[in-house]
């Protein structure tokens, strides 16, 4: 089997972990796997708080409710939908690609997507901006065929989840591939830990908290349930 898959099929979210040190090679593979994810327009509209410190960890832990793999964990990663990284992401891409090989047509392309983009992604004030945008593309979808933008807040957040949860899903599997172990938390309270990581309910929603170590051979990890693929697909 290709060792990717293998990671995949390995991967469990593991309760238990052995207090181990992940070393700052391992740290940064980790993290280059999870950016290296697809996102939407390639925006990367996250971050990821990788807690390391053991007084920091605690603190972690109890506003992961006191959770086992939480308390255990080497690490803990917190994964952020940060909408404030947008303007700063399309003005590092555009750099990028002045200072490398692209044809002016294509960097006059980018900036003009980026500038569509602002606009779309803006959703004012009280989310007034949102409103009419919405009112425009209703209009708009009755004469022909087009996608509907994240317009509010909330549907900004939730296209910027995708892409973190895409992230994270990196992160676990490389974290299986270099012989780690994870587990995905949504148990957490939300408005502890953003005050603690000091983030802005404006810009910043925590997506997941994913607990890293090495898996505790003193626990039985029970074999995994799946719906058969023909519940979950459908072949047209
Ligand atoms: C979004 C999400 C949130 C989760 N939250 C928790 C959690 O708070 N605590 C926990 O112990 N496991 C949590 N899990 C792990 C799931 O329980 C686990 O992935 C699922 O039971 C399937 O088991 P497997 O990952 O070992 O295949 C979460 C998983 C996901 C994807």
């Amino acid at each position: 089997m290709s060792p990717t898959l293998e990671a995949i099929f390995q991967r469990r979210a593991v309760k238990v972990f052995e207090p181990v040190v992940i070393s700052e090679e391992l740290r940064e593979q980790i993290l280059n796997a999870a950016r290296h994810a697809p996102s939407s327009f390639n925006s990367q509209p996250y971050r990821f708080y990788w807690v390391r410190s053991a007084t920091k960890k605690v603190v972690v832990a109890k506003l992961c409710l006191g959770q086992k793999p939480a308390e255990t964990a080497a690490a803990l990663v917190v994964a952020v939908a940060d909408l404030g990284s947008l303007s700063a992401t399309a003005q590092g891409q555009l750099e990028w690609m002045r200072g490398s090989n692209f044809t002016e047509e294509k960097i006059r392309d980018y900036e003009r997507k980026a500038k569509i983009g602002r606009i779309l992604f803006l959703p004012g004030p009280f989310g007034m901006f949102a409103a009419i945008k919405r009112a425009l593309f209703r209009l708009l979808n009755l004469r022909m065929v087009i996608g509907m933008p994240p317009l509010s807040r909330q549907e900004l957040f939730k296209w910027a989840t995708k892409s973190t949860s895409l992230a994270c899903e990196n992160l676990m599997i490389a974290a299986e591939a270099l012989g780690l172990n994870t587990c995905p938390m949504e148990g957490f309270d939300g408005r502890r830990l953003s005050k603690f990581l000091g983030l802005s309910s404006r810009y910043h929603e925590i997506v997941m908290v994913i607990a890293i170590g090495k898996k505790s051979d003193a626990v039985v990890v029970e074999p995994r349930w799946r719906r058969p693929l023909d519940a979950t697909v459908t072949i047209l």
